[in-house]
């Protein structure tokens, strides 16, 4: 079983850098911190990264089988990287550190495909370019060997929430609203990993940013304000969650691959008389209960669920959250990972750099409870600066 907890003066102790581009397609965040075996991780620095809606664009366009994917993804992958290393430069820049004094950084890449029913995840990324940029260690492509190990290689950040914010006699959930959501239940036993879950629950930003382009021009609902003047249309959300998924049991994995636009319209067909924002409050809604609805079914006792990611600034969201778990039965308060001293924006570049510092270390950094792969393995691979 793998241990999150590392004994004292690890040799992989250091300074790290964890870089995040998820499914929201939005940029990449970037963290610098410091892990050190046995104590809480320092953060030095976070950056944020923005893509252009070019890049975007070419990134939406290899989420499904085109014309000449593999040029196009190469130079997509040379394209990342080089906003990687902008990133890199700033972490570098305000954490006052030179490249020598960074251990390695922990790079997700950009999921186009997630099919681990098929054998394989794939994230785009060019770790030798981004290695040649930063001169500095690079690891990527964390979650190609729990696929191969039998797992879903999603979610890989439930260990890392285990480790900073588990707490005894108090089970808690973890809840990140990126393009997917994701759940991570910590259960109150003192932090046996082997007890900890969590898995996608659905879409969380995608389907609400795709309809704040299409109806506002803006790239998300700001707020959740365009939700906010909208109503929830109970028919509509049925059918929104009637969705196989949903009812799946875990371990489970989601992206783009199923939770696009072309699900959306589809979907929407008998409804093309509903204002844009009713179907905004609906698709808000549908963050929300779906999220709800698996945490009433696998942590029904959870006292508190800690929102991180974008979509933690999008308070029709959270109140949307509270009020699906309140329907639910779970009486959960619903906060930030602020509230146990983490800014939400940084938990998952965080993860990745943990990432880093356990393939380092050379210690497993999936959850086989989580992904459901064979075992603990090792993750990702090494592109030496
Ligand atoms: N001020 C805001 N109001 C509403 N939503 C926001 C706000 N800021 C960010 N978001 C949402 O968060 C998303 C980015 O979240 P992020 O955690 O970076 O996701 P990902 O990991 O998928 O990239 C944006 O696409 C947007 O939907
Ligand atoms: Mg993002």
């Amino acid at each position: 079983m793998p241990q999150s907890r590392q004994p004292s003066g690890d040799p992989a102790d250091g300074v790290y850098f964890g870089l995040m581009s998820g499914t929201s397609m939005d940029g990449v965040d970037g963290v610098a911190v410091r892990f050190e075996a046995g104590k809480p991780p320092v953060v030095l620095a976070e950056a944020f990264v923005g893509f252009a809606q070019t890049l975007r664009d070419v990134l939406a366009g290899l989420q499904q089988p085109g014309h000449d994917e593999i040029e196009r993804e190469a130079l997509a992958g040379n394209a990342l990287a080089t906003r990687y290393a902008v990133c890199c430069h700033e972490l570098q820049r305000s954490a006052g550190l030179a490249p020598d004094r960074v251990r390695a950084i922990g790079v997700h890449g950009q999921t186009v495909r997630h099919r681990p029913e098929r054998g394989y995840t794939w994230q785009i990324n060019n770790p030798a370019l981004l290695a040649e940029l930063a001169q500095i260690d690079v690891i990527a492509d964390f979650r190609s060997r729990d696929v191969a190990a039998g797992g879903q290689g999603a979610p890989l950040v439930p260990a890392f929430h285990a480790t900073v914010f588990g707490a005894p006699g108090e089970t808690r959930v973890v809840c990140n609203l990126g393009g997917i959501s994701n759940i991570t239940i910590l259960p109150g036993n003192g932090g046996n990993d082997g007890d900890v879950r969590g898995f996608d629950c659905g879409p969380a930003n995608a389907l609400i940013d795709a309809w704040a382009h299409r109806h506002l021009g803006k790239p998300y609902d700001d707020g959740g304000k365009f939700a906010a003047r909208g109503s929830v249309h109970a028919p509509l959300l049925d059918v929104l969650l009637d969705e196989p998924y949903f009812a799946a049991p875990p371990p489970k994995s989601t992206g783009r691959d199923l939770f696009n636009e072309a699900w959306l319209d589809a979907k929407l067909s008998g409804f093309a008389q509903l204002a844009p924002e009713d179907v905004q409050a609906t698709l808000t809604a549908l963050t929300a209960v779906s999220i709800a609805r698996e945490i009433a079914r696998h942590a029904p006792d959870c006292s508190a669920v800690y929102a991180c990611g974008g979509g933690a600034r999008n308070p029709a969201l959270l109140r949307a959250l509270a009020s699906a778990l309140a329907d639910h039965g779970v009486r959960a308060d619903v906060a930030t990972t602020q509230a146990l001293g983490v800014p939400p924006q940084q938990v998952e570049a965080l993860a990745f750099a943990w990432l880093a510092y356990r393939f380092t270390a050379r210690a497993p950094g999936n959850l086989a409870s989580v992904t459901g792969a064979a075992g603990g393995r090792v993750l990702g691979a090494l592109y030496p600066r």
